[in-house]
């Protein structure tokens, strides 16, 4: 099954566990119907309260809702991919989701549940130096999970996330004014494959995280505010609506409500094909979100995998 999710979600990595299910209920107040959730992000429970709160206050219907989730690194093998959708479902407090993402083209050793949930990137966090295990999975015998899935009538599409070109049906791309990665987004818009930009406000998420400066930040490009100025938006909006235009869905992440509004607020203008050019042509080509880079900074280990 294909079909394309509401072109703004809200993207939950990083959103404080005892603030998630509040969150969650206010998102879906304010309209969004599209939560970009994954078991890595450890608030799947409290985004599944805030699921359950909003279902039973009737602020909108199951149907009406877009959930995704991804399966986690260490649950590659056949063997693994359904115990860990049931534990997102359980923990979402749903009995389908609309997406199930592999969420890097990364395997690696497994750790159970019972072990630590969820699991991370290393191993055995206790080793000196801890570090990454790879379990040398074939990407097909995690696909065919995937679809067994789909057939169980447990996720209406799978997908992948972090892949360049493969087995693919929805995407999961970093992609902002600084990435924008035209080739691929033409290539997906050719085999309709829907592409979905996370990290789309580029900078800001891995600032904190010691990933990229202010400098970095697209949000301070003066293209990018002279473009808001003039349509009396934010930086952040005249961003996010850059992507919805091209053809991608966005799933900002904020932890702020007032964000949260401004993020969903994207009617009322549009931006001309020469703003959109302008946008293109802020393209540095930098990506972020490289496990090429964090995991032998963060994680003690080399593992590339777009070169
Ligand atoms: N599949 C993957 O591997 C993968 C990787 C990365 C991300 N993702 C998904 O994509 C989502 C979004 O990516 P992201 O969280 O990396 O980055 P993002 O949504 O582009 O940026 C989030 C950052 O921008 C700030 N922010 C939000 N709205 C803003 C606004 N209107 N003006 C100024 N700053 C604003 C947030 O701070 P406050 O919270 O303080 O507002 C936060 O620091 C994630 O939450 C996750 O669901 C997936």
């Amino acid at each position: 099954m294909r079909g394309n999710p509401p072109s703004v979600g809200y993207g939950f990595w990083k959103v404080e566990k005892d603030r998630a299910a509040n969150l969650t209920v206010q998102a879906i107040e304010m309209g969004y119907r599209h939560l970009d959730c994954a078991s890595d992000y450890g608030n799947e429970a409290e985004v599944g309260q805030g699921i359950e709160r909003a279902l039973s206050s009737r602020l909108c219907s199951r149907e009406e809702l877009w959930v995704t989730s991804k399966l986690w690194n260490t649950n590659h093998r056949a063997e693994h991919v359904l115990p860990a959708l049931k534990r997102s479902l359980a923990d979402l407090r749903l009995d389908y989701l609309d997406l199930y993402l592999i969420h890097f083209p990364i395997a690696l050793k497994h750790v159970p549940e019972s072990v630590r949930y969820p699991a991370g990137w290393f191993y055995d966090p206790g080793s000196v130096p801890p570090r990454m295990e790879y379990d040398p999975v074939p990407i097909r015998e995690t696909w065919q999970a995937m679809e067994e899935l789909m057939d169980l009538g447990l996720v209406k599409r799978i997908g992948v996330s972090n892949f360049n070109v493969a087995l693919i049906r929805d995407l999961l791309v970093e992609s902002h004014p600084y990435l924008v990665q035209s080739k691929l987004l033409r290539y997906c818009q050719q085999e309709s494959i829907a592409m979905t930009a996370f990290s789309p406000l580029g900078a800001p998420s891995y600032i904190p995280l010691g990933m990229a400066t202010t400098q970095d930040s697209v949000l301070e490009n003066p293209v990018v505010i002279a473009i808001a100025q003039s349509h009396r938006k934010s930086p952040a909006q005249v961003v996010l609506k850059w992507g919805v235009q091209r053809g991608t869905s966005v799933i900002p992440k904020s932890s702020n409500p007032d964000r949260l509004r401004e993020n969903l607020d994207l009617g009322g203008f549009l931006l001309t094909d020469e703003e959109m050019a302008r946008m293109e042509s802020l393209d540095r080509g930098q990506r972020f979100n490289d496990p090429g880079v964090f995991c032998e900074q963060a994680f003690n280990t080399f593992f590339p995998i777009y070169e």
